[in-house]
């Protein structure tokens, strides 16, 4: 394998976003690292709050107006921090393309769904109309759309949420993306139709051997759709290795407090899921020590003082953790511990 074959697609370096809020600007993203190489499918996961949208919209050059940027984006090698607003036009629906959760955000209310896949087909491959509106057909079929040519002409509003979502997979799909970004790409959806939309993902990105960054809260997605997790909490990654190491250890407190509180299947109506205690702090109120202190077991003093470096717990699994020893012994917290449990 050539040395170019080799380096990762896309490489996320120290990437910190400044946002405007109501009290003043905050960091949203507060030193994000992690890579991704052709065909590696990466999961985003963490509560809400915790930057994942935002990161996803950072790499598609999509962050609210105002929104400061410093670090590192490299896709290919090339930089996209800074890069100018022409560029990434070029760059998005060509060589990155994203699902969204609400396909509704994604589609044209008032164009029939056929003219919305043929449109990237025209502007970024420059194909003629015809050969647009066939090659439109062919994405539909791929997404499985039942009765894909009478439905070219369709508008979004005739379609299901789960056909819909197809339709915007579809486009995405139209340019041949190199890397496919999918935020909650089927929370709005209901149980059935998730698992057959997420199946249809996982089998498009294996056959064209595109990267995969799929959000989601759900640690069973997860488990099943990705090789790789970053958990993030407070705008930087906590937690991050090969899928299976990272469930093996939870290395890191928030990884087995997000474990804790999944949802389990065959509890009997109404039994009350375990939360990780407390709320998620507000981006303003975060401290220079680790964002986790106020709920966390494990905290002792220095944490909330010291933030924690990125340190390797296996072979490419990082933690960011003081007391990673400790958590690691699997013991008790200390019942003094400085974690607010008032929840
Ligand atoms: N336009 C904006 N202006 C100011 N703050 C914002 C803006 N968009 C997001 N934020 C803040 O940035 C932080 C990260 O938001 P983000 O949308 O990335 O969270 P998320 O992890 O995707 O959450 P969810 O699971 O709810 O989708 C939050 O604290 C949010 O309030
Ligand atoms: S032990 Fe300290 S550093 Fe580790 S997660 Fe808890 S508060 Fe953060
Ligand atoms: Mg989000």
């Amino acid at each position: 394998m050539s040395a170019a074959a080799q380096k990762p697609l896309l490489e996320v370096h120290d990437l910190r976003v400044r946002l405007r809020s109501h009290r003043g600007a905050v960091e949203a993203l507060r030193g994000l690292d992690f890579s991704l190489a052709r065909g590696e499918t990466l999961g985003l996961i963490g509560e809400s709050g915790c930057g994942k949208s935002l990161t996803a919209l950072a790499l598609m050059g999509l962050l609210p107006e105002g929104a400061q940027v410093s670090g590192s984006m490299r896709f290919e090698g090339r930089e996209l921090v800074g890069l100018p607003e022409r560029d990434w036009c070029a760059l998005r629906g060509d060589r990155v393309a994203m699902v969204f959760q609400e396909p509704m955000t994604a589609l044209n209310p008032l164009h029939p769904i056929g003219r919305q896949i043929a449109e990237p087909l025209r502007l970024h491959r420059g194909l003629g109309r015809s050969e647009a509106r066939a090659e439109a057909l062919r994405l539909l079929e791929r997404v499985q759309l039942p009765q894909a040519a009478r439905r070219l002409d369709a508008y979004p509003h005739q379609l299901s949420g789960g056909q819909r979502q197809r339709v915007v997979i579809a486009i995405a799909l139209a340019c041949r993306p190199d890397l496919l970004i999918a935020d909650e790409p089927t929370t709005a959806l209901d149980v059935t139709v998730q698992r057959e939309v997420l199946a249809l993902i996982a089998e498009l990105v294996a056959e064209d051997g595109m990267a995969l960054l799929l959000i989601s809260h759900d640690l069973g997605v997860m488990a099943q759709q990705v090789r790789r997790l970053l958990v993030m909490y407070g705008g930087q990654g906590v937690e991050g290795g090969p899928t299976a190491e990272v469930f093996r250890r939870m290395s890191h407190p928030y990884t087995r407090g997000l474990f804790a509180a999944r949802p389990r299947l065959g509890l009997p109506r109404g039994t009350r899921l375990a939360t990780i205690p407390g709320r998620v702090p507000e981006l303003a109120d975060l401290g220079a020590g680790c964002a986790f202190a106020e709920r966390c077991a494990w905290a002792e003093a220095a944490c909330r003082s010291t933030m924690p470096a990125p340190t390797e717990v296996g072979p490419d699994h990082v933690a960011r953790c003081l007391r990673l020893d400790a958590v690691a012994t699997g013991l008790q917290p200390r019942a003094d511990a400085g974690g607010n449990h008032g929840g």
